[in-house]
């Protein structure tokens, strides 16, 4: 295994060692859908770069459609991987070799949408924390279970729950712990809050920007809600058909807007404090 990556290994680095790395490089990303039907091919990710720091937290923002989860996936390798170099701590996607790849993977942990859709529902939560024990023994030793509930602020009783038992906000939680438990340098999360009851959304969003706080992991939010970029994230990319037109810090943009679809999502947004200035 080459240095590089050893070093990144749980338990052989210093995170605040390597604070200033890039965790996540994007360079020129075309991702292409193809219509199983028709045969069309639709390019949903157009020619994007985006670069993310140890311990940054970097939102991508867009209406339905523009293509911020076809991105995320294929950053972390998880979804068609386009063209374009993407580079999971200093690792090319493209060139990185199958064994180097099983030991990077766990690196970038995704949290979704639908909590309940992620959980298997035929697994309890402790047996769902012990199937990735299992595939990763030595990089899930640092925390119990219990000690990995508490993490999320959830009872240690949940742990004998199922899917099914447990209220959106509390799975949520879960698949967070699950993401946790990988000590991952990078998380995804894509519209994390947007499936939740509007009361446990705040709680989520503490959560995740406390967890980032305490172990250092960077921070990819995938959101439409800009109040919720606003309150987490340091930078943001603004997504349209595709393409990146507007990038840099949150206060920023969201006070001095650039290109037009920015200003309409700042416009759109309800009860909009951040009115676009011309
Ligand atoms: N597997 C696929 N096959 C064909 N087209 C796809 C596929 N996945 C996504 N698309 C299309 O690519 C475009 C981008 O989709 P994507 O899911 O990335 O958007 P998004 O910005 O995440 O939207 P949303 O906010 O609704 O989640 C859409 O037009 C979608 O229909
Ligand atoms: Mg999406």
């Amino acid at each position: 295994m080459p240095d590089s990556v050893q070093k990144v290994m749980p338990g052989s680095s210093d995170a605040a060692r390597h604070r200033r790395d890039p965790v996540l490089v994007v360079d020129n990303l075309v991702v292409e859908h193809r219509n199983r039907t028709t045969g069309e091919v639709f390019r949903a990710v157009d020619r994007v770069s985006l670069r993310i720091d140890a311990g940054e937290s970097v939102a991508v923002v867009g209406e339905s459609g523009s293509g911020k989860t076809t991105l995320a996936m294929a950053a972390t390798g998880l979804g068609t991987r386009g063209e374009g170099d993407i580079r999971l701590l200093g690792h090319s996607l493209a060139t990185v070799s199958r064994r180097d790849l099983r030991r990077l993977r766990p690196e970038a942990q995704v949290v979704f949408q639908d909590p309940h859709g992620s959980l298997d529902p035929r697994q309890s939560v402790r047996s769902g924390f012990a199937e990735l024990r299992g595939l990763q023994r030595e990089r899930t030793s640092w925390i119990t279970d219990a000690e990995l509930l508490a993490r999320v602020r959830l009872a240690p009783e949940l742990l004998d729950r199922f899917p099914h038992q447990l209220s959106g906000g509390q799975a949520q939680r879960v698949c967070i712990a699950r993401a946790l438990l990988m000590r991952p340098r990078l998380i995804v999360a894509d519209e994390p809050t947007s499936g939740l009851d509007v009361s446990v959304q705040a709680d989520v969003l503490n959560l995740l920007r406390e967890i980032r706080a305490t172990t250092g992991a960077a921070l990819l939010m995938i959101s439409h809600d800009l109040a919720v970029v606003r309150s987490v994230c340091d930078s943001v990319h603004v997504m349209f058909r595709g393409r990146v037109v507007e990038s840099g810090p949150c206060e920023k943009v969201f006070a001095d807007p650039q290109d037009d679809y920015t200003r309409e999502l700042l416009a759109a947004m309800p009860g909009a404090r951040w009115r676009a200035r011309r």
